[in-house]
C-alpha cells in the first residue's frame, strides 16, 4: 500500500491507473477486515488462506526439507485450475502457490505466471508464490514472491547447495520489487538472522523478510532450535526491526513462538495437494508435529482469529505496509 502511494507521487502520468490500484487494495483490505471481525465473533468458519501445491519436483535437496521429490509429479494445468476454483468456492481469498519448486511448474504451455494471472481474474485478493529463487524472476502480477534465503552465503549454501550467488543475481535482475525473503531458521543458520534482515533492507527489489522456525519432521529433528535459541533469534529480529529492517512478521507472536504455546492447527488455512485437502498444512498428517510447529503464520493467524487485540492492530499495520 505505502509502495503504491509513493509510486503515485513520483509517477504522476500514471496517476489514474495507480489510483485504481490503491482503490482495489483498499476494497481487498475491507473484505479481509470484515472476514476477520466475523471470524473473531464466531460468525464465520470458512478458511481465508489457501495453498495449492503445484508439484513436489525440485531442483534442490535442502538439508532441512522433507517434502521435495517424493513423487516428482507435475500436476496438470486443468487439475490446478479446478483446485483453485474449489478453494475460491470455499471462501479462500489469499492464495499461495507452493512446491517443490514453483518456477519449475509448466503444463499445457502454461507457466506459473499464467496461474497467478488466472488466480487474480478468478477473484483471489492476494496471490503469492514461494520459490527457491534459482530461476529468473519475472512475476510482476504476484503480490509477494516469498523467496527462500537461508542466511549469509556460507550458511545458506550449507543448507541449499551452491545457490547463493545465482539467487542474488536473480533478485537483482527481477522485473518488479515484490520479493520478500523467506528464512527458515534452524541449528545451521541461527546466527545469520541479522545479516538477512540487513540484506532485505538494502536490496531494491526486496520489500521485506519473513521468518519461520524449523518444524522438525522426523528426518530433520536434529535441526530444531531450543527455546533459548528461539528467544535469541527473536531478540535479533526485534533489534533489526528497531533499526528499520522491513520484517513481515508480528512481534506480538514471538513469545508464543518461543514457547510453542500458540493454538494449532490454523483452521483458517487449508492446503490442496493433488486433490487432497488438508487443514493448515500437509504436515498435519505427521503425528505430534503441530506441538512443535515453527511456522510463524500459524501463530499469527490463530492468535489473531482468537481475538488477540495486540495481534489484530499489528496485523493491520503490517499488511498495509508490505502488501
Ligand atoms: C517447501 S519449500 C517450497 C518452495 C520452494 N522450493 C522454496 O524452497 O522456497 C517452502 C518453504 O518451506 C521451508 N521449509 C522446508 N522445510 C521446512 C521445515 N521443516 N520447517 C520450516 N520451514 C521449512 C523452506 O525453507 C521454504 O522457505
Ligand atoms: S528448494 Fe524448497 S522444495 Fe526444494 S528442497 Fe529446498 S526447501 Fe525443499
Ligand atoms: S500447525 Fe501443524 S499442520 Fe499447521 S503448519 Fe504447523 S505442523 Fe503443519
Amino acid at each position: 500500500m505505502v509502495y503504491d502511494i509513493i509510486k503515485l507521487y513520483y509517477l504522476k502520468e500514471y496517476s489514474f491507473l495507480l489510483f485504481g490500484v490503491i482503490l482495489l487494495k483498499l476494497s481487498s483490505f475491507a473484505y479481509l477486515a470484515k472476514y476477520g471481525v466475523k471470524t473473531v465473533l464466531g460468525m464465520q468458519k470458512t478458511p481465508i488462506l489457501g495453498t495449492v501445491i503445484l508439484t513436489d519436483k525440485c531442483n534442490l535437496h535442502c538439508k532441512h526439507c522433507s517434502v521435495n521429490n517424493l513423487t516428482a509429479v507435475v500436476h496438470p494445468y486443468r487439475q490446478i485450475i479446478n483446485e483453485m476454483k474449489q478453494l475460491y468456492i470455499m471462501g479462500v481469498r489469499i492464495l499461495f502457490f507452493c512446491g517443490g519448486e514453483t518456477f519449475m511448474w509448466q503444463s499445457e504451455g502454461k507457466t506459473l505466471r499464467d496461474l497467478v494471472i488466472e488466480a487474480k481474474q478468478m477473484g483471489f485478493l492476494i496471490v503469492n508464490t514461494v520459490t527457491n529463487g534459482t530461476f529468473p524472476i519475472d512475476l510482476p502480477e504476484a503480490d509477494l514472491i516469498l523467496l527462500s534465503l537461508d542466511g549469509d552465503k556460507p550458511r545458506h549454501n550449507a543448507i541449499r547447495g551452491d545457490t547463493y550467488d545465482k539467487i542474488i543475481q536473480n533478485v537483482n535482475n527481477a522485473t518488479y520489487d515484490n520479493i520478500c525473503f523467506y528464512m527458515a531458521i534452524n541449528k545451521i543458520n541461527k546466527s545469520a538472522v541479522k545479516s538477512v534482515c540487513a540484506l532485505a533492507k538494502k536490496m531494491k527489489n526486496v520489500r521485506a523478510v519473513s521468518f519461520n522456525f524449523h518444524t522438525p519432521y522426523p528426518d530433520t529433528k536434529e535441526l530444531a532450535l531450543t527455546k533459548m535459541e528461539k528467544a535469541k533469534c527473536c531478540k535479533d529480529i526485534l533489534e533489526m526491526m528497531k533499526k528499520g529492517a522491513p520484517v513481515f512478521n508480528l512481534k506480538s507472536a514471538f513469545p508464543y513462538l518461543i514457547n510453542n504455546s500458540f493454538p494449532t492447527p490454523c483452521k483458517q488455512c487449508v492446503v490442496m495437494e493433488n486433490g487432497k485437502l488438508s487443514v493448515c498444512g500437509r504436515c498435519i498428517h505427521e503425528k505430534g508435529l503441530c506441538e512443535k510447529c515453527g511456522y510463524f503464520f500459524v501463530a499469527e493467524y490463530t492468535l489473531l482469529f482468537g481475538g488477540n487485540i495486540k495481534m489484530i492492530a499489528e496485523m493491520l499495520m503490517t499488511y498495509l505496509k508490505y502488501i
